[in-house]
């Protein structure tokens, strides 16, 4: 997956695009590349590393004047990450120029038959091939760019967002758009292209997001034309206000966006319940949950598919459905799920979880799903996404922009909407008393503010994090609501540290990581009062009889675990169900400090990326 921008208008391309795409790296930053005409001549920059590296190379090596330009940062899927396989890239010629987020997957026989007519290549990447197919189309025919980029996709197999233009055109840039995002800024007289909106937010909130196998003639001063690549039919777009603002995508004063995500999730978790938790009228409002209510009523059992953080989300939600509603609930790996032949029907409920609503593997499972007659219904947080709109009905998440690639506010607010939609099905089932329903709503209306009082722990949590910093491997415990929560602390750790965790249910523990325990092993344990407390003291006992270090995330108040831990730190109270709201924050605290101390890229750890838009 990667981040494109263009731009044509009256403004000066260049910084535009370069700011756009520093927004847009969270999507891949192993290589950029931005290509500006000016009327005569194309100019064409692009290095290895990332958009601040492009940065200080272009300006010594091209003039950055011209109103048309398009820009790519990248994660790299054919060909490794160095300067020649950076986009932009050009067709044989040199008069055709692309970026390219996806994969063509049948690039290899594509560039077979190109070989075999002469063109020749200097990347490895499936990109290069795309732009000469569609140069040798329109040779060959004689055709405008729109329509050779039309019947060139036709030939293609796999995912594409892509913005081409031609030397020959300087009034025209030419998008398409399958299985990866795209959308279209309207401003006055000026067009904005990028991967989502937050590159051109400043400028216009006026936005066209492409569906699948469409494609755009975008005209400088022109209306834009919108065609379907398969049929050639015309499509009236939809213009979709945006409600994203700009102070929301940058980061506020803190050093890292994750810092600031993490300390954003007691607004963030209000954000999320406000206008659905009601409990002066003890009522929970979700629209796409009542549309369907007789689906969810009538389902045998919730199937939950997502990758990554969202997974976790989805193993906490397993616990709630199932403790609160009585639903039987399966929780699965989307892309395991999207392979298995699993069996599904008309009577189940799937569930997909997915921050950014992109990530390929989710995408096709919910599609597998609804090739079966199941109702699909997604937790997204980024509104208007492909998943929010490939899904029967849905609920976002409603966090904000999340930019570190690591998962902290989207974790806490899925799990927030999925308590939600579990009690609003508990009530319609009848699986909870009036009184115990309007405890929880009143409970869970205190979280933002035990999550604030949560947060202050951050200094205490810095000093934990010096002792512990060298540490090679960690091993995270918990039970019932929090065994997903200890797996989603070991994630943070290996995602921005690299340091080696490992996240399990405390009572497996002694049949096997039992072993891995000695002076050297911080253990972190997440012993709460409500959960199972006593039988985690007594694993607590078992890895102190083994020396290993204990870091306990407790209740406030707890004598116990202190007694016997290294080092506690405290949460607040709160119902068993809603406790991983909480237990989590400390969680994402160490994983930030431990990584901030060993000087890592905190928001774009080595080889991840935000959003995972291949399979
Ligand atoms: C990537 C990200 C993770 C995220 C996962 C699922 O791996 O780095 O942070 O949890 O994708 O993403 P989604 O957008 O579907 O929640």
């Amino acid at each position: 997956m990667c981040g494109i921008v263009g731009y044509i208008g009256h403004q000066e391309a260049y910084p535009i695009i370069i700011n756009g795409l520093q927004r847009l790296e969270y999507r891949g930053y192993d290589s950029a590349g931005i290509a500006l005409y000016d009327g005569t001549n194309i100019k064409l920059s692009k290095t290895k590393g990332k958009v601040s590296d492009l940065k200080n190379k272009i300006e010594s090596e091209i003039s950055t004047d011209g109103t048309l330009g398009i820009g790519h940062t990248r994660w790299a899927t054919h060909g490794v990450p160095n300067d020649v396989n950076s986009h932009p890239h050009s067709s044989n010629s040199g008069d055709l120029v692309i970026i390219h987020n996806g994969i063509i997957e049948n690039y290899d026989s594509l560039k077979k038959e190109l070989i075999k007519r002469g063109y020749t290549f200097k990347s490895d990447t499936d990109t290069e091939v795309l732009i000469n197919l569609i140069e040798d189309v329109q040779k060959s025919e004689n055709l405008k760019l729109g329509k050779a980029v039309q019947i060139a996709l036709n030939q293609v197999v796999g995912a594409y967002a892509i913005a081409v233009f031609d030397k020959k055109k300087p009034n025209e840039i030419v998008v398409a758009k399958l299985g990866s995002p795209l959308a279209i800024g309207i401003g006055d007289d000026e067009f904005f292209i990028a991967s989502d909106a937050s590159p051109f937010i400043e400028y216009t909130k006026n936005a066209i997001y492409l569906e699948d196998k469409e494609m755009a003639i975008i005209r400088r001063g022109k209306k834009i034309k919108v065609r379907k690549i398969e049929n050639d039919t015309e499509v009236d777009p939809y213009i979709q206000e945006l409600k994203l603002n700009l102070e929301q995508i940058e980061k506020g004063g803190y050093e890292h966006f994750m810092l600031k995500e993490i300390f954003e999730q007691p607004s963030a978790i209000l954000d999320t319940f406000r206008g659905r938790l009601l409990s002066n009228e003890a009522i929970i409002k979700m629209v796409g949950v009542e549309d369907n209510m007789k689906k969810f009523l009538a389902a045998d059992r919730i199937i939950i598919v997502a990758c990554g953080t969202s997974w976790h989300a989805g193993l906490v939600a397993e616990y709630i459905f199932e403790d609160l509603a009585r639903i039987p609930v399966e929780v699965e790996y989307a892309s395991e799920f999207r392979y298995r032949n699993p069996v599904i029907t008309e009577k189940d409920v799937v569930i997909a979880i997915s921050q950014s609503g992109e990530t390929a593997d989710t995408l096709a499972a919910i599609k597998l799903a609804k090739s079966k007659g199941a109702f699909v219904f997604g937790v997204c947080n980024v509104v208007g996404s492909t998943i929010a709109r490939e899904t029967h009905a849905g609920a976002y998440t409603h966090a904000g922009p999340e930019i570190g690639v690591a998962s902290t506010k989207a974790f806490t607010t899925q799990i927030t909407v999925l308590t939600l939609i579990a009690l609003r099905l508990a009530r319609a089932k009848g699986t909870m008393s009036s009184s115990e329903f309007r405890h929880h709503l009143i409970e869970l209306e205190t979280i933002p503010g035990k999550v604030e009082e949560a947060l202050k722990s951050d200094a205490y949590v810095e000093t934990v994090s010096e002792i512990y910093k060298d540490s090679k491997n960690f091993l995270y415990l918990g039970r019932g609501f929090n065994f997903p929560v200890a797996l989603e602390g070991a994630l943070k750790l290996k995602e921005i540290s690299y340091i080696h965790a490992e996240g399990y249910p405390a009572a497996e523990m002694k049949h096997g990581p039992i072993a891995l325990i000695d002076e050297q092993m911080p253990v972190v344990v997440i012993a709460t009062k409500k959960g199972h407390y006593e039988k985690v003291v007594s694993n607590i006992q078992e890895i102190k009889s083994r020396k290993g270090k204990i870091i306990g995330i407790v209740t406030k108040g707890d004598t116990s675990v202190k007694e016997l831990a290294d080092h506690v730190i405290e949460v607040p109270d709160t119902l068993e169900c809603l406790s991983p709201l909480l237990t989590t924050i400390p969680l994402q605290l160490l994983s930030y400090h431990i990584a901030v101390m060993l000087n890592k890229n905190v928001d774009q750890p080595r080889n991840l990326a935000k959003s995972v838009t291949v399979e």
